[in-house]
């Protein structure tokens, strides 16, 4: 069995680690299809899973900034030509700015909502009007979409809306043997934390590995037993 990873934010924290695992520990995942927008930091990443990739995976990366829907049509397509169908995708790219209410850039917050929401639905979307036939979607979403936090609005929001549309995707997507589970992370040591919670010491909090490795077992034989909509990670 040969599969095709896809993994939206894979130049850093749980996208990246996410990849690094796969790219490691599962066999029959033979391409990797990744991304990010270009940047010296993914660039750096990919350099350095070159260097670990012993069994010889393609390691696919894509550049693109996810709030351009148009851009993200776009990427399906090539995406589809090159490599086929995607098998397991990932969901995993996230932008935010907090700030309180009464600060909200509107501008801003429709941003959030295009990388955060309307990206993940147009990959799938898309991928589906392509004929893809997914066997597991990961979407990422946050303990914040759980629990609206002070100064997260538009953060907060967005999230909330992923592991509600997440739902729906478990529910119409079931039929053609689709898994589709939300992970809802709590504090994870990232750039994206290190954002929300500048003060914060990162040792002390959950790193980006730990979520990679549930979003692996997802993947794995008895990943298919696992049935919830939005499983909370956090330490
Ligand atoms: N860290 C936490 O505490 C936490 C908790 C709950 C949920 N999450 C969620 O986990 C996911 C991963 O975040 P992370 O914590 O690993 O943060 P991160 O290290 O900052 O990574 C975010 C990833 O998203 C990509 N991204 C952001 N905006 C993009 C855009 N416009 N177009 C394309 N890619 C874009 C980034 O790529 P670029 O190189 O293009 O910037 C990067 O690869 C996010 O959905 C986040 O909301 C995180």
């Amino acid at each position: 069995m040969s599969k095709t990873l896809m993994v939206t934010g894979a130049s850093k924290g749980i996208g990246l680690e996410t990849v690094r695992r796969f790219l490691q520990n599962d066999a029959e995942v033979t391409t990797i299809v990744l991304v990010a927008r270009e940047s010296e930091d993914y660039t750096q990443a990919l350099a350095e899973l070159e260097e670990i990739n012993e069994r010889g995976v393609t390691l696919a990366p894509y550049f693109a900034d996810l709030a351009d829907r148009g851009g993200v049509i776009r990427l399906c397509a090539e995406i589809v030509k090159a490599h086929g169908n995607v098998d397991i995708l990932v969901n995993n790219a996230g932008y935010t700015k907090p700030v309180p209410l009464q600060q909200v850039d509107f501008a801003d917050f429709e941003r959030t909502i295009a990388v955060n929401l309307y990206a993940p639905f147009t990959f799938v979307q898309e991928l589906l009007h392509h004929g893809n036939k997914f066997e597991l979607i990961v979407n990422i979403a946050s303990t914040a979409g759980i629990n609206g936090r002070s100064g997260w609005l538009t953060y907060s929001a967005s999230k909330a809306a992923v592991i509600n549309m997440s739902e729906v995707m478990r529910e119409e997507l079931a039929i053609y043997g689709t898994r589709v589970v939300c992970i809802s992370p709590g504090r994870t040591a990232t750039a994206l934390r290190r954002v929300l919670a500048p003060d914060e010491d990162p040792s002390t909090i959950m790193q980006p590995q730990d979520v990679a490795e549930v979003i692996e077992m997802l993947a794995s034989p008895v990943g298919r037993f696992v049935d919830s909509a939005n499983l909370v990670v956090r330490q």
